[in-house]
């Protein structure tokens, strides 16, 4: 995807948009992209402090409008308030980045009730809370872009990964769906499923450099977000050039 250099001058000057789980990883490096491209950006995590600190920072980097908020996207309730608040504030969103996510790794029958629970509320009901409340926010613009952050994880199944795998399969449905949905409405649904990317997510397999940086990924969201309004890319997958051989 190419971009010319008026696109690339703070294309996004005047548009609103919402990074779910921006307060570090890759939806940290969405929101600064986003920002550095002339959005003003929400971004929300669980508490208010880590919402705050990672907002405060964004602004010191960037120079840019951004806002933290504490929003638990797991709880419907929650994530309402968190849309009636940016409704109020914005009057609409253009562009929401569906990245909060975490996983439990652990074979089939050792994973609990809860721990299942919590990697589908917030991997798979989280993106459907927060696109149902985003649909009307962007009709008021005349159009919008959803974006998911899904994962390769989202059609190969591994062992250990029920509780992931299936969050992750079903995020691909849902976002297919809403996609044949709303293509009509001029809001566009895109998922982008990276392979492993180097940040705190997995402690199992830690950090490393040949890992997919967060940059990487952000640098997607921007290129799906410049594509001239007749095409739409639904789906990219994304994968370390040379992942470490087992
Ligand atoms: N890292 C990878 O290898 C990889 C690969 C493919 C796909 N992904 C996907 O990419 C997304 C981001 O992953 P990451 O690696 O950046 O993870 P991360 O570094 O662990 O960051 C997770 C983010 O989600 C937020 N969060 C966690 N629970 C939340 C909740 N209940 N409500 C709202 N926000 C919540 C966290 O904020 P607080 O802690 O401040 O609440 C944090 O900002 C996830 O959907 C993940 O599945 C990751």
């Amino acid at each position: 995807m190419t971009r010319n250099a008026a696109q690339r001058s703070r294309f996004l000057a005047g548009r609103t948009a919402l990074v779910t789980g921006g307060t570090r990883g890759i939806g940290r490096a969405i929101a600064e992209a986003l920002l550095l491209e002339g959005a003003s950006v929400a971004i929300c995590g669980r508490t208010v402090s880590g919402s705050a600190a990672a907002a405060g920072e964004l602004t010191r980097l960037t120079g840019g409008d951004v806002a933290g908020f504490a929003a638990d996207i797991s709880k419907p309730e929650e994530t309402s308030a968190l849309f009636g608040t940016l409704d109020r504030q914005w009057d609409g969103l253009d562009i929401l980045v569906n990245n909060a996510g975490l996983g439990v790794f652990r074979p089939a029958g050792e994973i609990t009730v809860e721990e299942w629970q919590s990697v589908i509320g917030l991997n798979l009901s989280g993106p459907f809370y927060c696109s149902r409340e985003a649909l009307p926010l962007m009709e008021k613009r005349g159009g919008g872009h959803i974006i998911q952050i899904g994962s390769l994880a989202g059609k190969n199944a591994f062992a250990t990964g029920t509780a992931y795998n299936a969050s992750k399969f079903g995020l691909s449905g849902f976002s297919e769906a809403l996609m044949l949905d709303v293509r009509y409405r001029n809001i566009r649904v895109s998922e982008i499923m990276p392979g492993s990317v180097d940040t705190d997510f997995s402690p199992r397999s830690g950090r490393a450099e040949w890992k997919i940086a967060p940059e990487d990924v952000a640098q997607v969201v921007i290129d799906l977000l410049c594509m001239p309004s007749r095409t739409l890319v639904s789906r990219v997958e994304m994968r370390p050039s040379k992942p470490k051989k087992a």
